[in-house]
């Protein structure tokens, strides 16, 4: 079998998009009018497919702290943070972290992904077990493939399958690792972390809780879905990543054990990769002031997400139980989730394609985030949107089919 012939089976996937408004996974935003409005072929474009939870991304303090760390420090910092990487900046936002969480350590990482594979990777070796739910981020998984260790998974946000996994393996072991996230990032749901860190204490596993899209989002000082449930201080290891509320790039994680500052010497996706630039660094440091300073922010989200998810469930799209910043819209069939993701973004809405290998095949999703920094008015032009789409998508089902589509979506 030739190397070359899986990337061509995309390349001929592709081509069937040829002729299409818009090919799934390539759209270009050619430019950015606000934190929640982009231009995408030429049209401004309603964003509700960012990540961008507080809108933080064109926030004053945030963009001036970058700015001048550009000026301070310059542009890159051409290094890993072992060998020449390593700035008072990188220090001083870690010292935030661990302020922030009450937490005694924290150490900061170039990318979300890289934090989930340095602490996995740095932690578990040969002879040790990883335990994963089974909707894991990618960056969970890979950071399981680069260890000898055993990878057992459990059936998704089940703390009952987690518990059976765990009673299995012999006792008195203390070389178990159990890995969930706070909030699942394609269906929006909430783990159970009270019920996950009663089974971990009690089976003698360290507990690692993935806080992506979380943080800033759940919690009363905006910690994540740890601080929500009230179980912060039973969690081992905190993650976090910069890409979403934080409104830049980077990963962290947080803990009280002091072992964790020997990942400095230890994991390889820190010590072999450049550390985060000095504006990054500095915007997050800042982003990080302003959702200490600012927990109305995540009022607002609240009161957006509940805006979003009233219209789309009267306009009659089955969206998920969860309430969350991140509101699936289960649509089933690839066919027609692909086609009403080209309408919406046709008539200038973008939101987040999820099909096969993303999902199961008849599972498809169209995913719609929430952000503090969307107006009403944007909500209102988004859900006519979605209503439209949704009148055109059953005529031509209707068409096709020769019949009335009564079913929702
Ligand atoms: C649960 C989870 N962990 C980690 C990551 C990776 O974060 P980053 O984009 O900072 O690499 C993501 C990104 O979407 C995620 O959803």
């Amino acid at each position: 079998m030739d190397l070359l012939h899986k990337l061509r089976a995309i390349e001929s996937r592709l081509a069937m998009f040829e002729d299409a408004a818009a090919t799934p996974g390539l759209t270009v935003i050619e430019g950015v009018l606000g934190p929640c409005e982009v231009i995408v072929q030429g049209r401004p474009t309603l964003m509700f497919g960012s990540n961008n939870y507080l809108g933080l991304t064109k926030h004053p303090d945030v963009v001036d702290a970058a700015r001048r760390a550009l000026d301070d420090y310059g542009t890159g910092t051409t290094g890993s943070r072992t060998a020449n990487g390593t700035f008072a900046l990188h220090e001083a936002l870690e010292r935030d972290f661990a302020e922030w969480f009450g937490k005694r350590h924290a150490i900061i990482f170039s990318t979300g992904y890289q934090a989930n594979l340095s602490l996995i990777g740095g932690l578990c070796g040969a002879g040790d077990v990883i335990l994963i739910d089974s909707d894991s981020h990618a960056s969970i998984y890979d950071a399981t493939r680069q260890t000898p260790s055993q990878v057992i998974g459990f059936r998704h946000n089940s703390a009952d399958s987690l518990r059976r996994k765990l009673e299995r393996l012999p006792r008195g072991e203390r070389n178990r690792l159990v890995v969930v996230e706070g909030l699942y990032s394609i269906r929006g749901d909430v783990a159970p972390l009270l019920d996950i860190a009663n089974i971990c204490s009690a089976n003698g596993a360290y507990l690692l809780v993935d806080e992506a899209h979380s943080l800033g989002t759940y919690g009363a000082r905006g910690l994540g879905c740890a601080e929500d449930q009230g179980v912060l201080d039973r969690v081992d290891f905190i993650v976090g990543t910069f890409s979403k509320s934080l409104a830049g790039i980077g990963g962290v994680c947080v803990s009280d054990h002091p072992e964790l500052r020997a990942l400095h010497f230890l994991a390889r996706a820190y010590v072999f990769t450049a550390s985060g630039s000095p504006s990054n660094v500095a915007s997050v440091a800042a982003a990080v002031r302003v959702i200490r300073q600012h927990p109305e922010l995540r009022e607002r989200l609240w009161t957006n997400i509940r805006a979003l998810r009233r219209g789309l469930r009267d306009v009659g799209y089955a969206i998920g139980e969860s309430e969350s910043p991140i509101v699936p819209i289960l649509i089933g069939d690839e066919e027609r989730t692909i086609a009403l993701w080209q309408g919406l973004l046709t008539a200038g809405l973008y939101v987040n394609l999820i099909v096969p290998p993303g999902c199961p095949k008849d599972d498809c999703v169209l995913r719609a985030s929430c952000s503090a920094a969307h107006t009403p008015d944007q909500i209102d032009r988004a859900l006519e949107i979605f209503a439209r789409a949704r009148s055109r998508s059953a005529e031509s089902l209707a068409l096709q089919r020769g019949h009335t589509v009564a079913r929702a979506f």
